[in-house]
């Protein structure tokens, strides 16, 4: 079967994956007045499929082109070459009014989106503000939406008046997700989201994702330097290094059977491999 085009169909077939990377690459160019400028492939030539209502892990260590392959598919950055498809859309050359829609179907978070948050709006006012400016709904209907999405997120009501800083780490990443979640994404990246977050946050934050994904099927891609934040969380890894995916199949393999000498150096540098470890896993 040539799976290639086969899936360029409108209606496409069931194993249609939500998204297609088939090529990409991304050239920056580094100058400085002390020195000539400098190219850095930041990605060469990568291809991945993330299949609806799954987790998809991008690891690797930094500069390994994480960051430029989240900004390329949340069309935040444009690559030199390649194609990325949502489904049956092609994401190349579109107008201004599709490029909005694709931004609020894929959805970029950041480890800095919870600090970012504006100190003058209280917390439901943020969750609110991306409706807010799509004007989608009355303002009442788009308030009980935000509340809605804050106690999806875990956020108590007591919280729903409050400044984000006087929001805790954990709490002001919820409001980023929840926020985020308020567009309907069809796609949710999550960029080192939770670097800046204690072990015990993080573990409820990824239990949060886990509880969101099995309740409404959201699909994610989680982009991380730590191997082992993904343990139990991804079904499909991609590992990379130097702007190339070296590895990727299923987290199971990749984890049991790593096959790049990267992988296994990234699982070795894992002082928390052994707690994260699958039980069962002879590595
Ligand atoms: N805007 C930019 N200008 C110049 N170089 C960049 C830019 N963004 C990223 N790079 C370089 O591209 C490489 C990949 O960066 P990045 O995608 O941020 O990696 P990661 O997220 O894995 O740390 C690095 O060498 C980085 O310095
Ligand atoms: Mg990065």
């Amino acid at each position: 079967m040539s799976a290639s085009h086969a899936s360029a169909s409108p209606a496409g077939p069931l194993t249609e994956p939500l998204l297609r990377v088939q090529g990409l690459s991304r050239r920056y160019y580094r100058s400085g007045f002390w020195r000539k400028k400098q190219a850095v492939q930041a990605l060469s030539d990568v291809s991945l499929e993330i299949q609806r209502g799954s987790t998809t892990a991008i690891v690797g260590e930094s500069g390994s082109g994480k960051s430029t392959l989240a900004m390329c598919i949340a069309q935040l950055e444009t690559p030199d070459s390649g194609d990325i498809w949502l489904k049956s859309q092609r994401l190349t050359g579109l107008t201004t009014a599709e490029l909005l829609s694709i931004r609020q179907k894929i959805q970029l978070i950041f480890q800095s989106s919870a600090s970012a948050l504006n100190p003058r709006l209280s917390a439901v006012e943020i969750v609110a503000e991306p409706l807010d400016i799509l004007g989608t709904a009355s303002k009442p209907r788009r308030r009980e939406l935000a509340l809605e999405y804050m106690q999806l997120t875990g956020l108590t009501s007591d919280l729903v008046g409050r400044s984000p800083w006087a929001l805790s780490g954990g709490q002001r990443q919820r409001l980023a997700i929840a926020r985020a979640l308020t567009l309907r994404p069809e796609l949710l990246i999550f960029d080192e989201s939770f670097s800046g977050l204690d072990l015990i946050l993080e573990a409820q934050i990824l239990e949060l994702l886990r509880t969101l994904k099995a309740s409404y099927g959201f699909t994610y891609l989680v982009i991380t330097h730590d191997l082992a934040l993904v343990a139990g969380l991804a079904d499909h890894v991609a590992v990379m290094q130097s702007g190339k995916i070296v590895e990727q199949g299923a987290a199971s393999q990749v984890f049991r059977h790593a096959q790049h000498p990267h992988t296994r150096a990234l699982l070795a540098a894992m002082p928390r491999w052994e707690i994260a470890r699958p039980a069962g896993s002879g590595a």
